[in-house]
Formats: structure tokens, C-alpha cells, sequence
């Protein structure tokens, strides 16, 4: 089998829920050996929360936990810290996801766990940096409408909306992920470890920085591209909600398509780019608007977009969103179909590539997951189904501590394990 692309890289993996299991996940796909630790006979919470299967561990941990293998430690038991340190010596990367403060109250501090192993890297995340609400315990929407996101998303007028994209939780731990790859890069030359700190706040608003660009252009006039400007709307001192306006300066709207009155996701997305107006004309059936003085430059259409766009829809209103896609597509009008989870879940070319991915699990049987979506040529990744609780434990404790099976029964016995 081809050496994968962090192979011989040990993690030792104490996330749960979302956010660092998504990066421990990435690291399990590149080929790093991922330990995640679990305290015995609970397990990461997300194995029972929205359980569709009695009894069978849920979609939400199958889903984040791929490629790992899973141990059962309590690190807080004196015989589970020995083994505990022993897998810090033994290990390349520590990655946790706890509440402030609580490896510190577990006896492993970061001064502690350089000292254990300097060469290690360890790696958090946390809601928030260092601050005012340092201490905080943080979940998704906290992270959402703290890092921008939420404030900026939504209908004008209307309450402030989250978005379903975990971008709070999935998306800092594709942060953690970047941050511990160039950590171990670095230790190819320093031969040093260090600290990854990654707060979700920090993360989300990475992702929106286009909105704090927003915030700044502001102080200088109206954004004139928000739909709100043309329909003399005036702005107010912070970035709005610009519902589906497209965040890049080209104009775009959410339409109507064929067998909308129906199908709540028959709709396509529509920009339309400067540099293909003409065709946007020709293929909606409306040719004269291109020697049109009202719409002769991008600038003066800003003001017109209410009409422009109800007429495309018209014209969108007649095809489904894939013939949308169909004609749009060779004339490089960027268009998008909105697809819903029924239709991504069936479609074959996510298949094919392996990013929707059927996975077969000895209690719940066979289940869709999300493949890596970052394809390395060298380093493909095979995806594998989660771990049972502590189904590796006494081949790990063998592996890296070289426990015999008299002594893991003796551990066992007394809740170390
Ligand atoms: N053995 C024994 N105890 C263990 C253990 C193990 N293997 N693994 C965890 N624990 C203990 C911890 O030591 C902690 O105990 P303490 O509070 O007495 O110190 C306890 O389990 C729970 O940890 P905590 O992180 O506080 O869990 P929580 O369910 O109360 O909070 C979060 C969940 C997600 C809110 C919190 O972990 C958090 O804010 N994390 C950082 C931000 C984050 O990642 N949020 C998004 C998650 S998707």
C-alpha cells in the first residue's frame, strides 16, 4: 500500500464533539495514527446525542471520527496518568477541545506536558483568545454570532441568521489542522514543539473577513453593490444583512426555477458578471438591454438590479435549475443550482471522487459520510468507519506502553481504563 502522506505521525487525540475531531479526522485521512482517548464507559458525548439507531453510536460521531482508533483512558485515575504520560512521551501532536482550563485540573499543564515531551505539539481550541471571555465555554452559534457571521447574515430588516455550514466548529478545526501541520514542519528545522491555539471567534471571522473589508469601505460611502443601495435604502454604521448578494462586487440573487411553487430548493443562484452582460441578455431573450443606456455600465445598473433580476427570473422561471446550469455554463455565466442534502447524498460525481463516501459500521450498518474534500495525488484517503468505544485500547496499551493482558486486566478493574 502507498505510504500515506503523514504516516508515522501519532496523535493523541483527546477532542470531542465537533470542532476537534474535524482536524483530528483531516490527520487520520493524511495517514497520522490517531489515539483518541475516552473516559471509559462514556465516551465522547456525541456518540448518543441525535441518535437515529437505538443504541448504536449516532451519525454525529461516525461522521467526525473516521480513520481514528479509540481508547478508553482516565487520565484523572493515578495508574491512568502514568499511561496517560507514557502516550505524551510516545507522541508527536496533542490535540484537545476541553473547556478552559480543564487539562490543567486533569494534572497536565502545557509547562507539564513540555516538560514531558519537548518536542510536542499541542494543540487547542478554545470560543475565545485571550480576553474578556477567555473562560467561556463556546458552542457553534456562540461562535457564529461572535465572529461576525450572524450579524451580517440574513434578509435586511430581519433578525440575524446563522448559516447550517458549521463554520464555527468544522471551520476552526480546519484551522487547528493547518496550524499543526506548519507546527510539525517547523519542528523539521527547530526540533522543538510548541503551542496551537486556535479560537473559534478568530476562525469565523477569518471567514468573514469580506464583511470587516465591508465595515471599512463604508466609512467612505454607501456600498453600492448591496441590493439595499439601489433600492435607496440607506446604510447605517455597520456592515447589513445583504441576503443573497454576492460577496464579491458582481451582482447576484437566489431565483426562481421550474417547479418552485412545489420543490422548496428548485432555485439557482445568477450573477450577473460584467464581462458576460451581453450574453446575460442574449440568453434571457432581452438583446436590446445591451445597448440600453440605463444598463450600459455595471455601475449604472446597480441602481436598475430589482428589475434586471425579476426579468432574469422570469426567463429562470421557465427551466429547471439544472437546465439553468446546462445553458449558462458554456457561456461562462457563473449560475449555481441549489442543491439540496437528498440530491448532493445521491450525486454521482461526489461519489466518484470520494467525497461522499458509504461506510460500512458493525452496529448501524451501511451510512453516508463526508470523504476528505482536500485530495492529495500522492496521499489518497481511504475512509474508514469510526471506532467503537475503547475498540483499540488493549492494542494500543500493548503498542505504545507494552502492557501485557494480566496488568490491562488489572487496569480495567480499577476504572484506569
Ligand atoms: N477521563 C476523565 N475525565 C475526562 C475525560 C477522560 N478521558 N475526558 C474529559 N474529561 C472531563 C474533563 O476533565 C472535564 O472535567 P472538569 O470540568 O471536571 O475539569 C469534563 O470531562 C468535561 O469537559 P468540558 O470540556 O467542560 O465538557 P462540556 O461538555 O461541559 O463542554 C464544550 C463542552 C464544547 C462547551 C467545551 O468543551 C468547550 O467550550 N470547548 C472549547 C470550545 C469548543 O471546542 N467548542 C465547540 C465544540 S464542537
Amino acid at each position: 500500500m502507498e505510504a500515506k502522506a503523514l504516516e508515522g505521525v501519532k496523535i493523541l487525540d483527546m477532542t470531542h464533539v465537533q470542532s476537534g475531531p474535524t482536524c483530528t479526522q483531516l490527520l487520520a485521512w493524511f495517514g497520522a495514527d490517531v489515539i483518541k482517548v475516552e473516559r471509559p464507559g462514556v465516551g465522547d458525548a456525541t456518540r448518543g446525542q441525535l441518535r437515529d439507531i437505538p443504541g448504536e453510536d449516532s451519525l454525529y460521531f461516525t461522521m467526525l471520527n473516521s480513520n481514528k482508533r479509540s481508547i478508553t483512558l482516565n487520565p484523572k485515575n493515578p495508574q491512568g496518568a502514568k499511561i496517560f504520560t507514557k502516550l505524551i512521551e510516545e507522541c508527536d501532536v496533542m490535540v484537545e477541545n476541553f473547556a478552559p482550563g480543564a487539562l490543567d485540573r486533569m494534572g497536565f499543564s502545557w509547562e507539564k506536558i513540555q516538560e514531558i515531551n519537548p518536542k510536542m505539539i499541542y494543540a487547542s481550541v478554545k470560543g475565545f483568545g485571550p480576553g474578556a471571555y477567555e473562560d467561556c465555554k463556546v458552542y457553534e452559534n456562540v461562535a457564529q454570532c461572535a465572529g461576525g457571521s450572524a450579524s451580517t447574515t440574513g434578509m435586511l430588516g430581519e433578525v440575524p441568521m446563522v448559516t447550517g455550514a458549521q463554520i464555527g466548529d468544522s471551520g476552526t478545526g480546519l484551522h487547528l489542522a493547518l496550524g499543526i501541520v506548519t507546527a510539525l514542519f517547523q519542528r523539521t528545522h527547530s526540533g522543538k514543539g510548541q503551542r496551537v491555539e486556535t479560537a473559534m471567534q478568530d476562525s469565523v471571522l477569518n471567514l468573514c473577513r469580506v464583511k470587516l473589508r465591508d465595515q471599512q469601505r463604508l466609512n467612505h460611502g454607501p456600498l453600492k453593490e448591496y441590493s439595499q443601495h439601489g433600492e435607496g435604502i440607506p446604510f447605517g454604521e455597520a456592515t447589513p444583512r445583504a441576503g443573497n448578494d454576492s460577496g464579491g462586487g458582481q451582482p447576484g440573487r437566489i431565483l426562481k426555477c421550474k417547479g418552485w411553487e412545489t420543490d422548496p430548493n428548485a432555485y439557482t443562484y445568477f450573477i450577473t458578471q460584467a464581462a458576460v452582460w451581453e450574453k446575460v441578455c442574449q440568453v434571457i431573450g432581452k438583446p436590446e438591454w445591451f445597448e440600453d443606456e440605463r444598463f450600459k455600465t455595471p455601475e449604472l445598473r446597480l441602481p436598475h438590479l430589482n428589475e434586471i433580476f425579476s426579468t432574469i427570473e422570469s426567463w429562470t422561471m421557465t427551466k429547471t435549475k439544472f437546465e439553468v446550469m446546462d445553458i449558462c455554463n458554456p457561456l461562462d455565466i457563473p449560475v449555481g443550482p441549489i442543491l439540496s442534502m437528498k440530491e448532493i447524498a445521491e450525486d454521482e460525481s461526489l461519489r466518484n471522487t470520494g467525497t461522499v463516501v458509504e461506510v460500512d459500521h458493525p452496529g448501524r450498518g451501511k451510512y453516508l459520510t463526508v470523504g476528505n474534500p482536500i485530495k492529495l495525488s500522492d496521499s489518497p484517503a481511504d475512509v474508514k468507519r469510526s471506532p467503537l468505544l475503547g475498540e483499540h485500547t488493549d492494542d494500543i496499551l500493548k503498542e505504545y506502553c507494552k502492557i501485557s493482558d494480566d496488568d490491562i486486566k488489572s487496569l480495567r478493574d480499577s476504572g484506569a481504563i
